[in-house]
């Protein structure tokens, strides 16, 4: 008889482990249940059964005593105090968390229950011990003489009507519930995306379930281990959009601070095609993601960046930013190059005994970014993103104009828009931050505006 158990691809590792750990717990408390049940099979059995009766017909079946679980041929909740007997099926019930027993070969399992009724003359059916009959029948066992060779001999014969947990290793093995590590789980999610016979929402599902891995950074390289990376970056080449978009998705989390990763993706390919679908005409959604990869890719990438100006990325940014309904891809265009404007900053003007290695220095130093963006005409695109209506944009609009001042001093000075905007905006956050006194609010984030803007202004 085999279950067919899936689990989630996201059930994590550590349920098993802590379902393995229950299990050990709960083995463990056979050794409770040894005694009681040895004590079952002493001379005056006889007299149990009397008593059993007589107390099964006053008393309820205790369960929390007897601590032992009959199965059936319905899968029943196992307690976790609960031993099963050998020849049983044990699962994990996936909706609630719960081990579930049912018999697995009922035959076997009659048959043991024949040979339990010969020797012991048990009637397993009835449920009926109490605590009381357990602890009298231990007493009157304990007078009997002899007993302890027959009491080792017992134990033995009951360790073995129960299953160690090697057994329920076996049985999950049984029930095609795999304990898969994170990298068996990531081929097994290329191969389903890889795979020609799988359909357009599989390999959505497979590449939404890798992004969660490729989170870890030895998951991102392990996914080099074996061709993943070069399978999802080519995922960038397919004709469904839907399939671009996710295996962007994948590659933003797996390029995510991540050289080693970042440098294959470059071989690979990643960067011109994730500026192809940039360039090209793609919704809005397939876009967000490719960006979101782009950034992944460039961060604290100098070799990249580089590669991203000779491939005539900020081209294909200027484009991107000017496009009907890609408004919120311009601020994200905008903060992208704040961040890499920053990054060459922070590094060239570091202490050269506490920054980065003078080689990592020589490549940001090759990074034209700062006359690229000038030449392009980017000093314009960003001081006119400053009409965005949002607080937050205008923010990352006011801190990216901040950073482009060197190249863009003289133009912003003759610009005569920027000057009426950034009057506006002052008088506006002026209001702000008043209201925001007025309400007791210290150092609140209007204030903090109207600091900024001014500053700007001053600097100019
Ligand atoms: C993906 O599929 C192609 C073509 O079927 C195959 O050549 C390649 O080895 C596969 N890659 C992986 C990593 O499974
Ligand atoms: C994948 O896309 C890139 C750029 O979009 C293109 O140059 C290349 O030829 C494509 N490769 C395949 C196998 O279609």
């Amino acid at each position: 008889m085999e279950y067919q158990v899936l689990l989630p691809s996201r059930v994590s590792l550590l349920g098993i482990v802590l379902w393995l750990l229950a299990a050990a717990h709960f083995s463990s408390c056979h050794n409770n249940h040894v005694q009681n049940h040895f004590s079952l099979s002493n001379p005056e059995k006889n007299n149990i059964q009397e008593k059993k009766k007589e107390a099964s017909s006053e008393q309820e079946f205790d369960n929390e005593d007897l601590k032992v679980f009959y199965p059936t041929n319905q899968w029943q909740t196992l307690q976790p105090d609960q031993a099963v007997p050998a020849g049983s099926h044990v699962r994990l019930n996936l909706q609630t968390g719960e081990r579930e027993v049912k018999l697995s070969d009922e035959e076997k399992y009659q048959n043991n229950l024949k040979e339990q009724k010969k020797g012991q003359r048990l009637d397993l059916n009835t449920h009926g011990f109490t605590t009381q009959d357990l602890k009298s029948a231990l007493e009157k066992f304990k007078e009997g003489a002899g007993a302890e060779k027959e009491d080792k001999a017992r134990q033995e014969e009951v360790r073995q009507r129960f299953r160690p947990i090697e057994d329920l290793k076996k049985d999950f093995e049984a029930l095609n519930v795999v304990i898969e590590s994170d990298l068996q789980i990531m081929v097994r999610l290329i191969n389903q995306f890889n795979s020609s016979s799988t359909t357009l929402e599989e390999k959505i599902m497979a590449l939404y379930d890798l992004e969660y891995y490729v989170h870890q950074m030895d998951n991102a390289r392990d996914l080099l281990s074996f061709g993943g990376l070069q399978v999802v970056i080519n995922g960038l080449n397919s004709t469904e959009d839907l399939v671009k978009e996710y295996s962007a998705f994948v590659l933003g989390a797996a390029f995510s601070s991540n050289p080693k990763v970042q440098v294959e993706a470059i071989e690979g390919g990643a960067l011109q095609k994730l500026l192809v679908i940039l360039a090209t005409d793609h919704p809005l959604a397939v876009k967000k993601k490719v960006l979101f990869a782009l950034s992944s890719l460039l961060r604290h990438f100098p070799y990249a960046q580089q590669q991203f100006l000779k491939l005539g990325g900020l081209h294909v940014l200027r484009s991107l930013v000017h496009e009907k309904g890609m408004e919120v891809l311009a601020v994200r265009v905008v903060t992208l190059l704040y961040d890499l404007v920053t990054e060459k900053m922070l590094v060239e003007t570091a202490e050269q005994d506490q920054g980065p290695p003078e080689e990592k220095v020589q490549q940001y130093r090759q990074v034209e970014l700062l006359p690229g963006l000038q030449e392009q005409g980017w000093c314009g695109i960003v001081a006119g993103l400053l009409g965005l209506p949002e607080h937050d944009m205008r923010e990352k609009v006011l801190r990216t104009l901040g950073a482009l001042l060197a190249p863009c001093r003289e133009r912003y000075r003759r610009d005569t828009l920027l000057s009426s905007m950034l009057r506006g905006l002052r008088d506006e956050y002026q209001e702000l931050a008043a209201l925001e006194l007025q309400d007791g609010e210290e150092n609140g984030y209007f204030q903090e505006m109207l600091g900024t803007i001014n500053g700007f202004i001053q600097e100019l």
